[in-house]
């Protein structure tokens, strides 16, 4: 985005100068006298600490992760959930030598997932307290050691140079971006593992879902691309009022058949199999959700996607998108850095700023669109959108 200008100067002006400006402040940051002179002048010295440690980060970042990669496999976390332990007997539990238990537990503890606690013992630390029985994120650990992989590249995968990619074959319909495509076809073992990671990390998106958006005054939901109904088992919770159906995959939508069934939810929720490239949508809901869908895809693709979904809806209903966007206040990086780089790695697909998919959602036909407020923007932004009068 470009910042806003006083409009009394002249762009170029105004450009020259902030160039101008910014270039002399680089400078100066850059220099190893001023770097000096700020880390030890008590006014900027808090600034210059907090900026070194959060480069640090930036050039440490992937081992912290496999700190914490090491902490799920060995299941730490439940182990401390059952209480303080001293280094011996988590030793013992984790099958490490001793000498390996403490350097886990020491660069644990340095990034808060441990704590010390007395007499010699380890206790959780508070960001490793969350994190026992949250199969969620858990899942989430596990599932970036093959993003790791394809991340080893960076520039490669950036110049598409990575002939293939972990993540492209883990997501095999980011591959079919011709409409036509077999992607209908693709079988029940080509989706179980994709479909089982995203709904053990629904929960958390459908939570701010339903907390921002109320559904009490529709009658019928749809949810396309709904994976294993996860997010339609807990709307069927929240607004026991609501008629459910949902789309997907054939394969994935026979799977989400058998988890309705088994949540007793057979009565009340349909599944229908097929492809929102090339099948229409199923008709009778009022409002149609899109959750964690159109950011896999490309802008072409996420139109067909979202004109599919006006074709559905009658034209006093709604369209709801939930999913993390780019340029989040608060959440950049996540939407910017982690799904940029994730989603380059599965394929077609971007994140986009709620701007970015309103002009989307104009083009497809939908006006009134509003970014409705959540609390943790960080897990998921959430929009809504009436049809357009035609
Ligand atoms: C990232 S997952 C999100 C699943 C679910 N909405 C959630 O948030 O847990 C995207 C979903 O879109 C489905 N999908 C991808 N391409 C599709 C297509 N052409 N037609 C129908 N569904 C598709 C996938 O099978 C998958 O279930």
């Amino acid at each position: 985005m470009t910042p806003d200008r006083p409009p009394e100067l002249p762009s170029g002006l105004f450009d020259r100068l902030t160039d101008r400006f910014l270039a002399w402040r680089d400078s100066k940051v850059a220099s190893r006298g001023f770097q000096r002179w700020a880390a030890s002048f008590p006014l900027t010295r808090p600034i210059a600490q907090r900026r070194a440690r959060g480069l640090f980060d930036l050039v440490a970042g992937f081992v912290y992760s496999q700190v914490l990669l090491a902490c799920v496999r060995l299941n730490l976390f439940a182990v401390l959930a059952e209480g303080p332990q001293t280094v011996a007997v988590l030793a013992g539990r984790l099958s490490l030598t001793e000498d390996a238990a403490e350097r886990l537990l020491a660069a644990a503890v340095s990034l808060q997932l441990v704590e010390h606690r007395s007499g010699g013992r380890y206790g959780l630390g508070a960001l490793g307290a969350p994190m026992v029985g949250d199969t969620a994120i858990s899942a989430m650990v596990e599932h970036h050691a093959t993003l790791y992989v394809d991340l080893a590249d960076p520039v490669a995968l950036l110049r598409g140079q990575a002939k293939s990619t972990a993540l492209a074959a883990y997501w095999p319909y980011a591959a079919y971006d011709k409409p036509g495509a077999f992607v209908a076809n693709l079988g029940a073992e080509k989706v179980s593992e994709y479909s089982a990671l995203m709904s053990a990390s629904q929960p958390l998106i459908a939570e701010q879902v339903l907390s921002s958006y109320p559904l009490t005054k529709h009658r019928v939901l749809l949810d396309v691309g709904g994976g294993e109904g996860t997010f339609l088992k807990a709307v069927a919770a929240a607004a026991p009022h609501l008629g459910l159906m949902m789309f997907d995959l054939p394969a994935v939508a026979e799977r989400a058949r058998i988890s309705l069934k088994e949540a007793g939810l057979s009565h009340r929720a349909s599944a229908f199999g097929g492809s929102f490239f090339d099948d229409a949508l199923p008709q009778g809901a009022d409002i149609v959700t899109l959750v964690r869908v159109l950011f896999d895809h490309s802008d072409e693709r996420v139109l067909m996607i979202l004109k599919a979904a006006r074709a559905a809806l009658p034209v006093d209903g709604t369209l709801l998108i939930a999913e993390p966007m780019a340029g989040t206040p608060g959440a950049e990086a996540m939407g910017d850095a982690y799904f940029g780089f994730y989603l380059l790695a599965m394929g077609k697909g971007r994140s986009r700023s709620a701007a970015d998919l309103t002009t989307l959602l104009h083009a497809a036909g939908f006006a009134d669109v509003k970014l409705l407020a959540n609390d943790m923007p960080l897990q998921t932004q959430v929009m809504v959108a009436r049809p357009s009068a035609q």
